[in-house]
């Protein structure tokens, strides 16, 4: 993918960060809130999770967790990929 060949200070290319950004509220912000800033009473926060678990991430978010659904049938792993370049990157702050 070009996206990733391009040089860029940060581990993601910010084209990514953004398709992550749009992937994210699109599926996931009903739950985990705009910009993932929800209360963090009975939604996992975000904005916390560890930036050195990518695997924790895919298999999370693929195969479910608690209450919240396996998205295994509705995101491709390119989709989990973006969304993690959005997640792990605190949406882009962090990057
Ligand atoms: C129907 C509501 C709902 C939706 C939609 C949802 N989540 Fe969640 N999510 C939850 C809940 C509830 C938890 C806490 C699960 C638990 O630990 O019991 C959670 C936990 C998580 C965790 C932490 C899992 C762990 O390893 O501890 C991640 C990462 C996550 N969600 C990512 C996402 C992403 C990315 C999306 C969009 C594809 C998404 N969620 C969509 C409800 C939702």
């Amino acid at each position: 993918m070009a996206t990733q060949a391009q040089a860029t200070a940060g581990r993601f290319a910010p084209e990514l960060i953004e398709q992550g950004r749009e992937q994210f509220h699109r599926t996931c912000a009903q739950c985990h809130g705009r910009n993932m800033v929800n209360a963090g009473t009975t939604v996992y926060d975000l904005r916390k999770f560890p930036l050195d678990q990518p695997d924790r991430f895919q298999q999370s978010v693929t195969l479910g967790k608690g209450n919240m659904p396996s998205f295994k049938d509705a995101l491709t792993p390119e989709q989990v990929a973006v969304l993690w370049a959005y997640v792990g990157t605190r949406g882009g702050k962090e990057n």
